[in-house]
């Protein structure tokens, strides 16, 4: 039987496609490419040895979706990846983002249903509870306002697969909200590509490091924190891809759509961060401190009791792995996967 990975080719979705190889699944991915590139099946096959089949197809295309499904008889399971994911370019391209992210995922279940697949894993996010109502944050934490189109689409998502779940109750759908996503493979092989300046936090991190930027900047030292900078819940994303695995083989067994948050449960602030990744690398990271980022939070992190209780998954890795494999990851690949 095999896993249909949409997204595959992606940051998130290429750690799942290693894990689910070792952990001796078939995975098949569908990737249009807009935010990956077709090298990382190149390493994947480095790390595992085996090529996963792989398909350049667009899941707002249905006509090429239903080619993937009707070729594929023995797809049992879909973890859904694919999406756009950067928070201010939401912002600026509404309509793409509403689009992609809506269109694909209904072609999807239409797909899904044509072709009796049952199984659905999603990657939904901790920023579904918008400014949380409390800390740390519970699967049962009332879902928050959000602050861009990427955000709502989450919500908006999740919402209708709780609804398609409605006349279809023998699918199982496990909502999997993921909190920061940092770190790489420990090979250094395969890691996150970012396109340009980098939005987030590790990223840039990596970046200044290396010397390809000369500081970061801090958004904001007057939150209310421990030091006033922005605190989170970074967990390592070889450990989020082997969630994935727990949540298919819970997904396997029962019915119904159930949410977990995928999150250490640690929140780090931006400076505690700084120090972490200078003690573990032995880089420098200098920073100066500007103005906050619209639409940040002061904290976010998660409880992680039920992922652990349920799909007996935890997290493994710490702070310092997750600075060191993205480090090496940054120092082997200086310009991503581009040569
Ligand atoms: P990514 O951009 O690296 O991977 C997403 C992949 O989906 C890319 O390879 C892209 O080419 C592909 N894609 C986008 N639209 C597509 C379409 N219409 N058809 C086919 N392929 C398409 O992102 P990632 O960091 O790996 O994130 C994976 C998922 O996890 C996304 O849904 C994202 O929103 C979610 N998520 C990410 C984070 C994070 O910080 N990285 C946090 C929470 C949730
Ligand atoms: N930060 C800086 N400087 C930077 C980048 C980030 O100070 O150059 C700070 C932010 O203000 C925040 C922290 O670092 O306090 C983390 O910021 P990220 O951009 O790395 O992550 P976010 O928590 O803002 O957002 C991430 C994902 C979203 C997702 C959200 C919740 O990017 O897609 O987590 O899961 F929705």
């Amino acid at each position: 039987m095999s896993i249909l990975i949409t997204g595959g080719t992606g940051f998130i979705g290429s750690h799942t496609v290693v894990e689910l190889i070792e952990a001796g699944e078939t995975p098949i991915i569908v990737d249009n490419l807009s935010n990956s590139k077709e090298i990382v099946l190149d390493r994947i096959q480095t790390i595992t040895g085996i090529r996963p089949k792989f398909y350049k197809a667009d899941l707002c295309d249905m006509t090429a979706l239903d080619t993937v499904f009707a070729e594929n008889p023995d797809i049992e399971s879909v973890i859904h990846f694919a999406g756009l994911k950067a928070v201010g370019e939401s912002v600026s391209l509404p309509l793409q983002y509403y689009y992609n992210n809506l269109v694909s995922t209904l072609n999807l279940c239409e797909c899904m249903k044509k072709y009796g697949v049952k199984n659905l894993v999603f990657s939904s996010s901790a920023t579904v509870y918008g400014d949380p109502a409390e800390i740390p944050i519970k699967e049962t934490t009332p879902l928050g306002q959000t602050t861009n189109p990427y955000g709502e689409t989450k919500k908006m998502i999740e919402r209708i697969l709780v609804d398609v779940h409605k006349p279809n109750p023998d699918w199982s759908i496990s909502l999997l909200r993921y909190f920061n996503p940092v770190g790489a493979h420990e090979s250094g092989l395969m890691g996150e590509d970012p396109k340009g300046i980098p939005n987030n936090l590790f990223p840039f991190v990596t970046q200044v490091a290396t010397g390809r930027r000369p500081y970061l900047s801090i958004f904001g030292d007057d939150y209310d924190t421990h030091d006033g900078t922005g605190v989170r819940d970074y967990i390592h994303v070889v450990d989020l891809a082997r969630a994935h695995l727990c949540a298919l083989k819970r997904a396997r067994k029962v019915t119904g759509v159930e949410v977990y948050n995928i999150g250490t449960g640690h929140g780090y602030s931006v400076l505690d961060i700084v120090k972490a990744f200078e003690e573990a690398t032995g880089k420098k990271v200098p920073y100066k401190v500007v103005a906050r980022r619209p639409g940040d939070v002061a904290t976010c992190y998660a409880d992680a009791a039920k992922a652990k209780e349920v799909l007996g998954w935890e997290a493994e890795f710490d702070m310092v792995a997750m600075c060191r494999d993205a480090d090496r990851w940054q120092t082997m690949n200086p310009n991503g996967y581009d040569a």
